[in-house]
This record gives C-alpha cells, sequence and structure tokens, in this order.
C-alpha cells in the first residue's frame, strides 16, 4: 500500500530515501530545485551527474545523495518545456513520475520525495501538473511506500491537494 503526501515545505530537509530533482540533461545542476539539491548535496552530485549524463526528457537517473544524508540517492529526472500542451508534454511529465518510481524500486527506496517537475522555469501549468502527477503515481506499480509531494509555495501545494482529493471516492 502506498502513502501519498503533500507538504509545503523545502525539498531539501525531508527525512526521505531518495529525492527527486527537476534537472536538465546535463545533470550538472541548475537553478531553482535543482540548484537547491545541488548546494545541498554539494560538488560531488555534478560530477556523478556528469558521469551518467545525459537524461532524456521524461526519463529518470539515479545518483548518491552526497551531503543530502540521510538521504540515499537522488534521482534525476528532466521534465518537458512548456509549449502549450500541443507537443507532447503531458505524456512526458508523466513519464518523469514513473520512470523515477521504476528507479526507485529497482533500489529497493521505500520513501520518496517529488518537487512539481516542470512547473518552473519549464513553465507548466500548476494545475494541470499536478493532475498529471497525482494520476502517474496512482497507476504506477511502485514497491515505495511513502510518496511524498513537497510544494514550495501555497498555490503549488493547494493545486496537489486538490489533485489527491479528485477521484477519491466516498
Ligand atoms: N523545494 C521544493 N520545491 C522547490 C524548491 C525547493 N527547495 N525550489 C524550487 N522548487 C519548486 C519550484 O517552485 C517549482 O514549483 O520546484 C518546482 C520546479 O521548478 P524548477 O526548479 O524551475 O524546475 P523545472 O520547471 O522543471 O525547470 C527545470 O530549471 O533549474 C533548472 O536545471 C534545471 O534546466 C532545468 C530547469
Amino acid at each position: 500500500m502506498t502513502v501519498l503526501e503533500v507538504v509545503l515545505g523545502d525539498i531539501t530537509t525531508q527525512d526521505v530515501e531518495a529525492v527527486v530533482t527537476a534537472a536538465n540533461e546535463s545533470l550538472l545542476g541548475g537553478g531553482g530545485v535543482d540548484g537547491a539539491i545541488h548546494r545541498a548535496a554539494g560538488p560531488e552530485l555534478a560530477v556523478a551527474g556528469a558521469a551518467i549524463a545525459p537524461c532524456s526528457a521524461g526519463d529518470a537517473k539515479a545518483t548518491g545523495a552526497f551531503g543530502l544524508a540521510p538521504v540515499r540517492y537522488v534521482i534525476h529526472t528532466v521534465g518537458p518545456v512548456w509549449e502549450g500542451g500541443t507537443e507532447g508534454e503531458a505524456q512526458v511529465l508523466a513519464s518523469c513520475y514513473r520512470r523515477c518510481l521504476e528507479v526507485a524500486d529497482v533500489l529497493g527506496v521505500g520513501s520518496i520525495a517529488f518537487p512539481s517537475i516542470a512547473t518552473g522555469v519549464y513553465g507548466y501549468p500548476v494545475e494541470e501538473a499536478a493532475r498529471i502527477a497525482v494520476a502517474a503515481v496512482r497507476t504506477a506499480r511502485t514497491t515505495v511506500g511513502l510518496i511524498r509531494f513537497v510544494a514550495f509555495d501555497q498555490g503549488g501545494h493547494d493545486a496537489l491537494v486538490g489533485a489527491v482529493g479528485e477521484g477519491v471516492s466516498g
């Protein structure tokens, strides 16, 4: 049974086994959540990322978490750049969440924290991204026990809470 959680906070302070970063294909780090995670993990993260780069949009690759301990893994995923919704962005975004869980399952991860992938620099509309994120993890066959969505602002938090509440019968 997988538990879904939505919290408002900083993903670099979450006590989980794996943290997902919204990266770019180089896996060298950037701004936004990727920058925060690389700053917290330290320079080794970019070295480890470069060793397994490139990462295609919609795919996910894992490295160690270095200075982010007790987190064990950083799972790097590359979201779609929002181009209006006609370029397959929804499928790529759903794939990010699915592939992160597949990678987490291979690693035997019990708990994972996701940021709102693609909703910052990449411009994905927050509400639609939240619906895609929740639907993707709900339909994934995963052994991860705890999936925590970490929103950085109230709007993102409320969108995720709304998405989790949708489709819950009763
Ligand atoms: N904790 C949780 N969420 C955060 C944090 C944080 N410390 N910092 C930012 N966020 C949120 C943003 O508010 C946004 O909702 O992460 C979400 C994703 O935004 P970005 O980090 O801009 O990621 P994305 O839109 O996927 O763009 C990725 O930006 O930083 C570069 O290298 C990255 O090229 C890539 C692109």
